[in-house]
């Protein structure tokens, strides 16, 4: 019950005797990533699914519990990797239209994410739609510093404490950061908000299955014990150092291998709208992984079959320096197929008693096989279901694989120290540390 992967359509661009002819470089990899002291203080994610904090862990489902009971709403305050898991989640395994259905229709309570940019117009229309309802706030900052959600945490605590009053307002905020430092944890401590800890052995990108993604995924009554299941058995499929039997180490090595025959943008397409926000977690991961010293894949993103008719054009007959990783998710649905119809007019009968599912399932087909003849390789991850377990397991896959790649790369797979030039031009802009 793992994911799988087909590298069928990279061939021949890439060949199996190169693939495997990076084994001792692999070899390298593992034993950096598993048996060495370099990287320690970050790997906490890797035996993260048998070594979570267990009494937290029911903590979470207890508050969870509380927030479904007592709000209408959950905002979630967080950027970059404190809140694209979290996202990623609730739209991969709910009903699209979550937000809107009927309370009586789901088990948490509407949720919204804020403080991840500082559109002033989206604040205030997330103020407006709030009208009226009984909400929490969750605010994610491993640092605790970070300008965006300290802004919109700022201003969510203001209309908290006008609403509820301070101690009420206390009661409904809850505070995910460091264990001991950092601003947030400062005031968490002064107000008595409920805190859970982002370890400090893993960084943003990779805490999506600590309480950073936890626990609004819980709150949104998706099953989390679940959720840790398939990171286990992720953790343990993936656990052989040799590349024959380890599917997250080739496809680091088959993405490593494009990447220097001169495929730099790697394209992850899916045929699901509910993996749009999917794909900017991945996004992030790699992008903030290997994009450094001048190295490293531009990670880009495709809807498919919508963006078939804007940039397939470009996929299809542009400059050949992309490559394609297809998110295929393999269980067929039967519950909306065409109807046939008296007259034929549209000509879609031949459509007739076909399933929305195989008939997506036919365009995935199609155009896996015209990108490959058109020089764009493609690699495809089966993933049998999409649901808490296989979400555990692809988001372990892919912190594995993004981990394996950077090092093959031969880039720090979890720092991100370009992040801070836009920063600091920003804060002296804004005349920071003037006084003020
Ligand atoms: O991956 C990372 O470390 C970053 O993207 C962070 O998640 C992001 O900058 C938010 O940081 P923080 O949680 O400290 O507010």
């Amino acid at each position: 019950r793992g994911i799988t992967l087909d590298y069928r359509y990279a061939l021949p661009i890439v060949s199996e005797e190169e693939l495997f002819s990076l084994e001792p470089f692999v070899e390298e990899v593992h034993r950096m990533i598993h048996h060495q002291t370099t990287y320690q203080p970050y790997l906490g994610w890797v035996d993260l699914p048998y070594t979570y904090d267990k009494e937290e862990f029911e903590r979470i489902k207890y508050i969870a519990k509380k927030i479904q009971q007592d709000s209408d709403a959950l905002i979630v305050i967080g950027i970059g990797g404190s809140y694209l898991g979290a996202k990623a989640a609730l739209e991969s395994l709910h009903h699209h239209f979550y937000n809107q259905l009927p309370p009586s229709r789901r088990k948490g309570p509407e949720i919204y994410f804020a403080g991840q940019h500082m559109s002033e117009s989206y604040v205030k229309d997330l103020f407006d739609l709030l009208e009226g309802k009984d909400i929490s706030v969750n605010v994610i900052s491993k640092s605790g510093t970070t300008t965006e959600p300290a802004i919109a945490f700022r201003l969510f605590r203001t209309y908290m404490e006008k609403k509820y009053g301070k101690k009420e307002a206390a009661k409904r905020i809850y505070a995910t950061t460091d264990r001991l430092k950092g601003a947030l944890k400062a005031l968490a401590d002064e107000e008595g908000y409920e805190t859970f800890v982002v370890p400090d052995n893993i960084g943003g990108r990779y805490s999506v299955l600590t309480p950073v993604g936890l626990l609004p995924i819980a709150v949104s009554g998706l099953d989390i014990d679940e959720m840790m299941k398939g990171a286990k058995a992720a953790r343990t499929d993936l656990l052989h150092p040799r590349l024959h039997q380890n599917n997250a180490y080739q496809y680091a090595a088959l993405r490593h291998l494009l990447y220097e025959k001169g495929k730099k943008i790697e394209m992850l397409v899916h045929y699901e709208p509910r993996l749009q926000s999917f794909s900017e977690w991945w996004k992030q991961l790699f992008g903030e992984s290997e994009g450094k010293n001048g190295k490293g894949l531009f990670p880009a993103s495709a809807k498919f079959s919508t963006d078939l008719h804007s940039i397939g054009q470009y996929i299809q007959e542009g400059p050949r320096h992309l490559f394609e990783t297809v998110l295929h998710i393999q269980e067929i649905k039967e519950d909306i197929v065409v109807d046939k119809t008296a007259t034929n007019t549209d000509g879609l009968d031949y459509l007739a008693g076909k399933s929305l599912s195989f008939i997506n399932e036919k365009s995935f087909e199609g155009a896996v096989k015209a990108h490959q003849d058109g020089g764009v390789p493609n690699l495809v991850l089966h993933i049998p279901q999409l649901n808490e377990y296989f979400f555990g397991y692809l988001v372990y896959f892919f912190e594995k694989a993004c981990a394996a790649s950077s090092l093959l790369l031969g880039v720090h797979p979890f720092n991100q120290p370009g992040v801070e030039a836009y920063k600091q031009n920003m804060f002296s802009l804004l005349g920071k540390n003037n006084g003020n």
